[in-house]
Formats: C-alpha cells, structure tokens, sequence
C-alpha cells in the first residue's frame, strides 16, 4: 500500500483552483505517455503576473494533489517566477511522495511551463 502523507491527501480529497476557465488567456498542455495521465492548466495572466490560475487533471491521486500545489504554487507569482517552479518545490511542499510517484509532480511543470510559454507566444503575434 502506498502512503502518502498528510499533505498530499489534503490536496487530493480537497483539490484548491481546480476548474476550467473558458476566458482564460493561456492554457498548457501535458500528458505523461508512461502512465497515460494528462493535466490542462488555465493562465490569467495580467501586468506579467499570473491572477489566476486552474486546471484539469485526468489521472491518479499523486497527480491530483501535484496539480493542485502547482496552481497554489503559481498563483499570484510573475511569470519568470512561476517558470521556475521545479519538480522538487513541488514535492517538498507536498511534504513528500512515494518514490514511484515522484514523476507524477512533472505533470504540473510541464504544464504550467507549456501554458507559460503559449502565453508568451500570444503576446508576440499580438
Ligand atoms: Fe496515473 Fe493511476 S492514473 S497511475
Ligand atoms: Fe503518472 Fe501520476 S502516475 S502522473
């Protein structure tokens, strides 16, 4: 059985930001092709700074609990800040994860970059 701690079932049974943002004005992309996971996150992005942030996650607990410390991670960060964000400032905030499901913490900085540099992207052909 794995365990996981108190942390992270915080995050999984109460999940914080998770939601779609149909006005958003940039979304990300990221999908795991080992475990078939895959998470989309929302960017309000103004003044550089990103007001708020969302997502949607299709997949397993860890995963869940990631997204959602990524998004209350992000919130209110500047965009050079947020693309920072590594996989460890994930974990540690999380209080951990089981070794095998430390790859799950990827899931939402990948994303959150994805979505950060389709941010950018829409700026220069702005
Ligand atoms: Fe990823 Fe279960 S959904 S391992
Ligand atoms: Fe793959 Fe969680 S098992 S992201």
């Amino acid at each position: 059985m794995i365990i996981y701690s108190e942390k992270v079932m915080e995050h999984f049974t109460c999940p914080q930001n998770s939601y779609s943002m149909p006005d958003a004005n940039a979304q990300g992309v990221y999908g795991d092709p080992a475990c078939g996971d895959a998470l989309i996150i929302f960017l309000k992005v103004q003044d550089n700074t990103i007001e708020e942030i969302s997502y949607l996650v299709f997949g397993c607990c860890a995963s869940i609990a990631t997204s959602s410390m990524t998004s209350v991670l992000a919130k209110g960060k500047s965009l050079e800040d947020a693309l920072s964000i590594t996989e460890e400032d994930i974990v540690r905030a999380l209080d951990g994860l089981p070794e095998n499901k430390v790859h799950c913490s990827n899931l939402g900085v990948s994303a959150l970059r994805n979505a950060i540099n389709n941010y950018y992207e829409s700026q220069k052909q702005a």
